[in-house]
């Protein structure tokens, strides 16, 4: 069966079944929370209980959709970007998709699911997977209570008639959601059916939104749950058409054939993944640039680039693997466009040769190149190891890939720290609550303010007196605001110590670290911290200066910090004013 065919026959299968067929949204999504379109349900997310589906126009199809939709949605998910190249992980993928908005529940989804992969599609399902809060890791905030569920554990033995083995009960997978900093979110449950070569592959997932996760991790539930599922086309693609990989299914065939055999797997597969998901992303408006989903395209494009000037004389001409990518799915995605396509994609190779050419030019200017360095040139110029390698001839004969690759894991462990913290999955490279980066160059931007706020903090209470607390701090790309207790304006000298004690600090080149200490011996270190918030058992204190007992600041926090505080540059107090009884805010910037 054609992938083409699939589509037809899943919309087709939901529209018998009294769903309004949807069609898919733009993979820049209307939630400004997030930067792409991740999910069918995206374009949906208000349906669950913000807005009225029954009433509320939608714009695509000019009328409200009612309770029961079913779309094939084009999404686009980074977290697997550095992945691809594998035979598994894509960027770029289609999602089928059924969804209610308190027409029906677990009792209709479940069939459904069941029905259309074993009567439609014919597979035998292997085994499915249902939410058990057992199986989560302790600390999970969303294991607090989120019940087991009975329900779709029943309705899996009892009316679809599956033997106990096959209904798994899993923790970390099976729960969904939020998308961006807060939404509907709930237990899933999972369909997994066998490939041809043996591996149990997970096609289905079905989300039961029960409830809604607001901005604080706060669990609600909702008045009217819903149903959110989730079918991968090129997975279900891959098991319909009995191939071992996606990238066998005709969904990639022609683009495959179209590259030469003798180049490297990885490297085609990155030029099949990467061809799609840039044809996609700048048919819908998106540009190459240093931010967001622009910022996301342009590392898309420059892997190609990267990859064809490896290659030297890669055989083939990209254009035609645009037109390629474009003849595949005009039919069903009419919005792509061959050539604004080839001519973003020709801008950017201008662009990123030259980059690539005065990369070069630093290159010839070094004495030696070692890891450190080749990291930069990689940082800066955005210059493949493999390549400088290769450019810097006898200047690099000691250069070795784990050195290098030691420099690229410090940083990653930086934009980690940042990961791990980021909430909702989708959208932010980088969202604590207090600071937000949405790529690399914004998160090094915030790290620097965000230590600079800790310098500015205890400079203010070496300035004011200690009765100086901290209330609250947000910190963007252009500035951090702190809020701190004071029950006057501060003067104009006032304002200039602060500012001449943080930048003694900056210019001291104080190493910034930080101890993870039970919460007992944390407090005794006599580190900064809210006194009313709740902290768990270990917490981290970062200090800054030789040692925790002689630092110049230490503070209970999360991180990321920057290593040394010269790293910081110059803090500008742009604003001090009042906030609230008691309360001040003040502005401060770096160059
Ligand atoms: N929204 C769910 C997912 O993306 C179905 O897996």
């Amino acid at each position: 069966m054609s992938s083409d065919e699939i589509r037809k026959r899943f919309l087709e299968y939901f529209e018998k079944r009294g769903h309004i067929i949807v069609p898919s949204s733009s993979l820049i999504p209307d939630d400004p929370s997030v930067l792409l379109t991740t999910a069918g349900m995206q374009q949906f997310k208000p349906y669950y209980g913000e807005l009225d589906p029954m009433t509320t126009v939608h714009p695509s199809i000019g009328r409200p959709v009612g309770e029961n939709v079913a779309s094939v949605q084009r999404c686009f998910r980074t977290s697997d970007i550095d992945e691809v190249g594998d035979e598994s992980h894509l960027t770029f993928f289609e999602m089928l998709g059924n969804f209610s908005f308190g027409g029906y529940f677990k009792k209709e989804a479940i069939r459904y699911g069941y029905d259309f992969v074993v009567n439609e599609m014919k597979l035998p399902i292997e085994y499915v997977t249902i939410f058990d809060p057992a199986r989560v890791p302790g600390g999970d905030w969303r294991k607090e209570g989120v019940p087991f569920d009975q329900e779709s554990y029943d309705i899996w033995k009892n009316e679809i008639g599956l033997s106990e083995e096959k209904i798994k009960r899993e923790g970390v997978d099976n729960f969904w959601g939020p998308t961006g900093n807060e939404g509907p979110c709930g237990p899933t449950t999972e369909l997994y059916v066998r490939s041809v070569d043996g591996k149990d592959i997970e096609v289905w997932n079905i989300v039961f939104n029960e409830f809604y996760c607001d901005k604080n991790r706060k669990l609600m539930r909702l008045k009217t749950p819903g149903v959110d599922t989730g079918m991968g086309l090129e997975r279900l693609a891959m098991v319909v058409q009995k191939v071992p990989t996606i990238f066998e299914t005709d969904l990639f065939v022609p683009l495959m054939a179209f590259i030469p055999e003798a180049m490297p797997t990885d490297r085609k597969l990155i030029f099949a993944d990467h061809a799609r998901g840039s044809a996609f992303l700048i048919s819908d408006g998106v540009r190459p640039s240093n931010k967001e989903a622009g910022y996301i395209l342009r590392r898309l494009l420059r892997r190609i680039i990267v990859h064809m000037y490896l290659e030297q004389n890669p055989g083939f001409d990209f254009r035609k693997l645009f037109e390629t990518v474009v003849r595949n799915y005009k039919d069903f995605y009419p919005e792509l466009d061959h050539e604004t396509t080839v001519s973003v994609f020709e801008e950017e190779n201008r662009k990123f040769r030259k980059t690539i050419a005065n990369g070069l030019r630093e290159l010839k200017k070094m004495p030696l190149v070692d890891g450190k360095s080749a990291f930069r040139l990689y940082e800066t110029f955005g210059i493949p190891y493999e390549i400088i390698k290769e450019l810097s001839d006898d200047k690099g004969k000691n250069l070795r890939r784990e050195d290098f690759d030691k420099e690229f894991k410090r940083h990653q462990e930086i934009s980690r720290a940042g990961q791990e913290r980021k909430f909702g999955g989708h959208g932010l490279l980088l969202d604590t609550g207090e600071l937000k980066a949405g790529n690399e160059e914004e998160l090094k931007k915030v790290t620097r303010l965000h230590t600079a706020t800790h310098l500015l903090h205890q400079a203010l209470r070496d300035v004011l007196g200690n009765s100086v607390r901290q209330m609250g701090s947000d910190i963007t790309v252009e500035r951090t605001r702190f809020d701190y207790t004071l029950d006057r304006k501060m003067t104009p000298e006032e304002i200039k110590k602060v500012e001449a004690i943080v930048d003694e600090k900056v210019s001291a080149g104080l190493p910034v670290s930080f101890k993870e200490l039970p919460l007992r011996e944390a407090e005794k270190t006599g580190a900064l911290h809210f006194f009313k918030a709740k902290y768990p058992s270990l917490v981290k204190v970062y200090y800054i200066g030789d040692s925790i007992e002689k630092a110049y600041s230490k503070e209970f926090c999360g991180g990321p910090h920057v290593n040394n505080t010269a790293e910081i540059g110059r803090v500008k107090i742009l604003k001090d004013e009042a906030s609230s009884a008691g309360v001040r805010r003040i502005r401060a910037a770096v160059d």
